[in-house]
């Protein structure tokens, strides 16, 4: 698990029965590093005390959102937190996420419909653009099923909420069901994937041991990258502009995350770092060479991202040689589409298996089909770029993506470079459900 040293979390609890367990969350986090400052509804407060949630995190509790009784005693050492009527707002300022667990059914309709008269929601809605809001739901199945509950969800994610999501188990209700909130390590360990970058280096802790191991460690990745050329003649192509320097960040940044890493590389100049790294590299010319390729890595593949811009049409026939250009003022190449490697391995796909493809688009439709893409290609995640923003895709040093998943996230992040842009989207396939 990835250390929580040194970061800041605020705790949010609100009224579902598993707030019982909000202490143990508390726990959990103190054990990885952070400095937690819990925060309770009334709702809260009846499942658990504010004492027990002090205790476990070792600091004051918040418990409303009016100045002077918000604290549960002992006072508060920190300005940052008293004597002030927007405390809420240094608070938030101050955090480096915040952990809503239980996140209850009225939390999240309160939380998209933007009603902030309590002291969980009130923080949440005070959080700089950047740091991450973090929900786990807890409740009954029914509700949980409920259309608004889930809707409410949908769009809480498509907005940049990340959504640890409950799991099936027994039920305050005595029922057995979906709905139940994850054990208080699992959501830790989640919770930390999402704040702290995955592949920041293993610390020591105190005693010695090992503060945690690195998120991929144990996994095999699949990556293809770079163009296709097909063949026109022995010497002329049907190719694309693609340099393969986002599926080499990629490669590199896997590695360091402790994945047993394997590229297929279209044409493109040499990356002499991936051998360093110990990337498993192979290349190949077209997209039947690329789909050959990738067929034989794919059984034993955990995760598969397919960033390569494959030419969609080859000539249907290569000439021998070089083709003469003779009298003509025109010449007429028929194509014939190339395989879609993606769709072709997405048929086979094991459910333990997690597929990303990559879509590159432009005009105000490139989120549709993007997210038409991550549907018809029956992938866990899409990542598009949009050919119009500046600094973005082929070529460049930096790229500008959104990401999306199959459980209805979207992700947009602002302009970065690709060593940047690959710990987003591998730190994101860590923690899809
Ligand atoms: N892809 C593939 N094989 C192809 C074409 C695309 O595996 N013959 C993969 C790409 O690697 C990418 C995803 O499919 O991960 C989307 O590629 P893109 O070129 O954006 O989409 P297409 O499916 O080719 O559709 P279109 O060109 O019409 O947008």
């Amino acid at each position: 698990m990835p250390s929580l040293e040194n970061k800041r979390i605020i705790l949010g609890v609100t009224g579902s029965i598993a707030a019982i367990k909000a202490p143990a969350v508390a726990r959990e986090l103190v054990r990885a590093g952070a400095s937690v400052t819990c925060v309770a509804t009334d709702g809260a407060l009846q499942f658990t005390t504010a004492e027990e949630l002090s205790e476990a995190s070792g600091q004051p509790v918040i418990i409303s959102i009016f100045s002077g009784q918000e604290h549960h005693p002992p006072a508060p050492s920190s300005s940052q937190r008293r004597g002030s009527d927007v405390w809420h707002v240094h608070l938030a300022r101050s955090a480096d996420a915040m952990l809503i667990a239980p996140c209850s059914a009225s939390a999240i309709g309160m939380l998209r419909t933007g009603i902030y008269d309590n002291a969980v929601t009130l923080v949440a809605a005070s959080l700089p653009k950047g740091t991450p809001l973090v929900i786990v739901p807890a409740m009954d199945e029914d509700m949980w099923l409920q259309a608004a509950v889930q809707e409410n969800l949908a769009w809480l994610k498509r907005h940049g909420v990340f959504v640890i999501e409950p799991v099936v188990g027994k039920l305050a209700s005595g029922l057995t069901g979906m709905g139940r909130m994850p054990e208080p390590e699992d959501i830790v360990e989640k919770f930390a994937r999402i704040v702290a970058p995955a592949s920041s280096p293993v610390s020591g802790s105190a005693n010695g041991e090992p503060a945690g191991t690195p998120a991929l460690q144990g996994k095999r990745i699949l990556i293809t990258g770079g163009p296709t050329y097909e063949p026109i003649d022995a010497v002329r192509f049907i190719g694309n502009r693609s340099s393969g320097k986002m599926a080499a960040a990629l490669a590199i940044e896997s590695k360091h995350m402790g994945a047993d890493v394997t590229l297929i590389l279209g044409p493109t100049t040499p990356f002499p770092l991936l051998e360093k790294e110990g990337v498993s590299l192979r290349t190949v010319g077209t997209a039947e060479e690329m789909l050959q390729a990738v067929n034989a890595e794919t059984a034993t593949a955990d995760i598969i991202i397919m960033s390569a811009a494959v030419a969609d049409f080859a000539p249907e026939h290569a000439s021998e040689g070089k083709m003469k250009k003779g009298a003509g003022e025109t010449m007429t190449l028929t194509l014939k589409k190339t395989p879609d490697i993606l769709a072709e391995i997405s048929k086979s796909k094991r459910p333990d298996q997690i597929i990303v493809g990559f879509a590159l688009e432009k005009g105000d439709e490139a989120e549709d089909y993007a997210r038409k893409k991550l549907l018809e290609k029956n992938l866990d995640m899409i990542v598009m770029n949009n050919i119009a923003d500046e600094g973005a895709g082929f070529g460049y040093d930096t790229n500008k993506i959104t990401i999306f998943t199959k459980s209805g996230e979207r992700i947009a992040l602002p302009l970065m470079s690709k060593e940047q842009c690959a710990k987003e989207i591998l730190n994101r396939i860590t923690i899809l459900p």
